[in-house]
């Protein structure tokens, strides 16, 4: 990365909580480290809010409410334009301060700019379009209709893989909406989301209507207990683990909040004996390796025909050896480091029982020291069977394991063993199995002869443990939204 572009990148760091439209410390004055994810180093030092800013920013939120929630649907939809324009004015800092932060090569980082941005101008639209329903006359004398009304204040957690897609989709529709906001970004990439909150006061977001604290680990189950206890809170949108989604699940029911929960993923990757198996080998590099394997929607598990098992896995291998790892400054770097030490932990302990229990490393199973203590070489390990660890959880890291199957039954049944449902991917010529297959796995999301399935226009979302609710869409707002009817009577 070139020093202006840091620099750029750095003009942005804000270090304050954002609550009422001012900076304000933590109420405790404590501060914790978000540090440089390829080097260890120190980037800036955050407020670490407890109970105290959370309560502080529910105020906020919910004195803000009943003028945000009469705003002209317009008004609100012009503002979240100008929030856009502002976004992509200053595209080339974000994506810099994504990559400081969050490791993410800086092409990669680009394009999460614009895809965070989408779902702003996407929902900036949507503002305009939240309609009701006359229901056809049932009673002589009485007319019933419908309408959506904005759900409250909605808290929004937000994870570290898309620091800036992931709060942009959440906090974009709860304003259409007409909703206001908290919201607490992940403790590892809080920067870019409090750059995005400030950009969105510069656009016009009356104060009080958007709030966020940042908060370190050990203090965020303080913080966010705070909004689970708080009954004007009405909704709650996570994306993250299946652990922490089922606990804000439970500790919500008390409100009886809405919950939005976008979890955990182990997504299956199928590739048919009737595929073309170059765009099956592209498509899985995409799906795979985008931000290095960090996201819920990355092919966990690779189930290959038999009969083109070998193939496969010979172009895939080469493929993947190839791919060029390092730091995000380097503009030749494709894999970037993983977030954390926990998270190279994870992958290796995946890789090595993989290894003990009988997998043949195509390529990569390694750390990479030399570049720094958080790199991962990408790995295709052949010969993995259902036992593996990486198998039954997610890897989250830039590992490829190949099953091999010989029926489209067994490859079926394969995909949906798991408690996961968010997305999966298949690869097919024949359209008759293209139909029985899209419609036989368990998943919110099928990609069938694709790998890049993102996109502000389509339903994002999953089921059984990968939780519930949608994002992006035409379907995204009415999460935040909840429908009254109206009865009048006495009409002549
Ligand atoms: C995620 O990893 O949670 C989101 C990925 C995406 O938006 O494609």
């Amino acid at each position: 990365m070139s020093t202006n572009l840091e620099q750029q990148a750095r003009a942005l760091i804000r270090t304050d909580n954002f609550i009422d439209g001012q900076w304000v410390g933590a109420a405790s004055g404590q501060r914790f480290a978000v540090t440089d994810p390829a080097t260890g180093k120190l980037i800036a030092e955050v407020s670490d809010s407890g109970r105290v800013d959370a309560r502080a920013a529910a105020d906020a939120a919910a004195v803000a409410l009943p003028a945000w929630r009469a705003t002209l649907p317009g008004v609100r939809a012009a503002i979240l334009r100008r929030w856009h324009a502002l976004i992509m004015e200053q595209s080339d800092a974000l994506a810099a301060l994504i990559s400081l932060e969050q490791g993410k090569p800086l092409a990669e980082a680009h394009g999460e700019v614009a895809y965070g941005a989408s779902y702003v101008a996407w929902f900036a639209d949507e503002a305009t379009r939240i309609y009701g329903d006359i229901i056809p006359q049932q009673h002589s004398r009485k007319r019933m209709t419908a309408i959506k009304e904005p759900i409250g204040v909605v808290a929004a957690i937000t994870p570290w893989n898309f620091p800036l897609a992931m709060i942009a989709r959440k906090i974009a529709p709860a304003l259409a909406a007409g909703c206001t906001v908290v919201a607490k970004p992940a403790e590892d990439t809080p920067l870019t989301a409090i750059a995005l909150v400030m950009l969105a006061h510069q656009a016009g977001v009356p104060n009080g209507v958007l709030n966020l604290i940042s908060a370190s680990r050990q203090s965020t189950v303080e913080a966010v207990g705070e909004w689970l206890d708080d009954s004007r809170v009405r909704k709650i949108t996570f994306t993250g683990s299946t652990p922490v989604g089922k606990y804000l699940a439970r500790e919500s029911a008390n409100s009886l909040k809405k919950a939005s929960l976008e979890l955990g993923g182990n997504a299956p990757f199928i590739v048919f004996e009737d595929a073309d198996l170059d765009a099956a080998v592209k498509g899985l590099l995409a799906a795979k390796f985008r931000n290095g394997g960090q996201t819920c929607v990355s092919p966990n598990r690779v189930y290959v025909q038999r009969s083109v098992y070998e193939r496969f896995s010979k172009e895939l291998g080469a493929k993947v050896a190839e791919l060029r790892v390092g730091p995000a400054s380097d503009p030749a770097s494709q894999i970037g480091p993983m977030i954390n030490v926990r998270a190279v932990e994870k992958i290796s302990r995946h890789v090595e029982d993989a290894v003990a229990n009988g997998a043949l490393v195509l390529t990569g199973a390694k750390c990479l020291p030399d570049l720094g203590p958080h790199y991962y070489a990408p790995t295709v390990l052949t010969n993995a069977t259902s036992e593996m660890l990486l198998c039954n959880e997610e890897t989250f890291g830039p590992v490829v394991p190949l099953f091999a199957f010989d029926t489209e039954q067994e490859a079926i049944q394969a995909a949906n063993d798991t408690p996961f449902g968010l997305a999966s991917y298949f690869y097919s010529q024949d359209v008759r199995r293209i139909d029985r297959v899209s419609r036989a796995l368990e998943t919110g999301i099928v990609g069938i002869n694709e790998g890049a399935l993102a996109s502000e226009a389509a339903p994002f979302g999953g089921v059984k443990d990968s939780g519930y609710g949608r994002e992006g869409s035409k379907y995204g707002l009415d999460d935040y939204l909840s429908i009254k009817y109206m009865c009048q009577g006495e009409l002549d």
